[in-house]
């Protein structure tokens, strides 16, 4: 006998994704070289903050990281769009890995348009709200970032808006990946995920702490220990 035929409205198919991207959010070569060699790393985000503190020259910085992965994000300072424009064109032709980071104004929507019609990857970067990632998404943004610590440190739920974000994103098209910035813990981590947040940039700190687990460690000493009781 036939089995009954499911009701279509309880059929639900699940694409299958790639797993979240996970990005390291320094300018610190040896720590990019470190978790690089995890096989793991898909990408760097940097920033002036993080380009000042290592002290180091940014292009070489951005040229050594490109060599170990295959998205390295570098931000134009200026703060109109010609010079934005400019800059991006820039650090571009440095390598092809290379992705422009772009701040969320009105001045860097128009960068963004010029950045698309050139085929230039682009990472929309201080998004902290809905509006704001669908006007980059429009603006043709490879990625945005909203960031979750900051809004966290106003008191308020960083995370709620990658709720929102990934939530309108369900009903668009949009080819801009959403990519979960300013993370300060290994929670913000697994919550991007849950949310199916295409990347997450992460400090080298976090990073260290994904692959622990106690239960690992115990686990693990105890097949050393039972294993030692019968070796010959
Ligand atoms: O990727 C953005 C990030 O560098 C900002 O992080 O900790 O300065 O808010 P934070």
């Amino acid at each position: 006998m036939d089995s009954p035929a499911i009701p279509e409205h309880t059929v639900r198919v699940i694409p299958f994704r790639s797993p979240m991207k996970l990005f390291l959010d320094t300018a610190n070569v040896a720590h990019v070289a470190e978790i690089a060699s995890w096989g793991v790393l898909d990408g760097v985000t940097t920033n002036p903050s993080l380009v000042a503190k290592e002290g180091k020259d940014f292009k070489q910085t951005v040229l050594e990281m490109c060599k170990l992965v295959p998205c390295v994000s570098a931000q134009v300072t200026a703060a109109d769009a010609p010079g934005m424009m400019e800059q991006g064109e820039e650090y571009a032709g440095w390598h092809k890995h290379v992705v422009v980071k772009v701040p969320m104004t009105t001045e860097g929507l128009k960068a963004l348009t010029h950045f698309k019609s050139k085929g230039i990857k682009t990472n929309t970067t201080l998004v902290f709200s809905v509006t704001q990632a669908i006007l980059a998404a429009k603006a043709g943004a490879t990625i945005i970032s909203p960031f979750v610590g900051r809004i966290d440190d106003t008191g308020e739920n960083g995370m709620a808006l990658i709720a929102d974000i990934m939530r309108a994103w369900e009903h668009y098209g949009f080819d801009c990946e959403v990519l979960v910035a300013s993370t300060r813990n290994t929670e913000h981590i697994t919550e991007a995920a849950r949310l199916g947040a295409h990347i997450c940039t992460i400090p080298y700190a976090v990073f260290k702490e994904l692959p622990q687990h106690p239960l690992t460690d115990t686990g693990l000493k105890k097949f050393q220990d039972d294993w030692e009781k019968v070796k010959k």
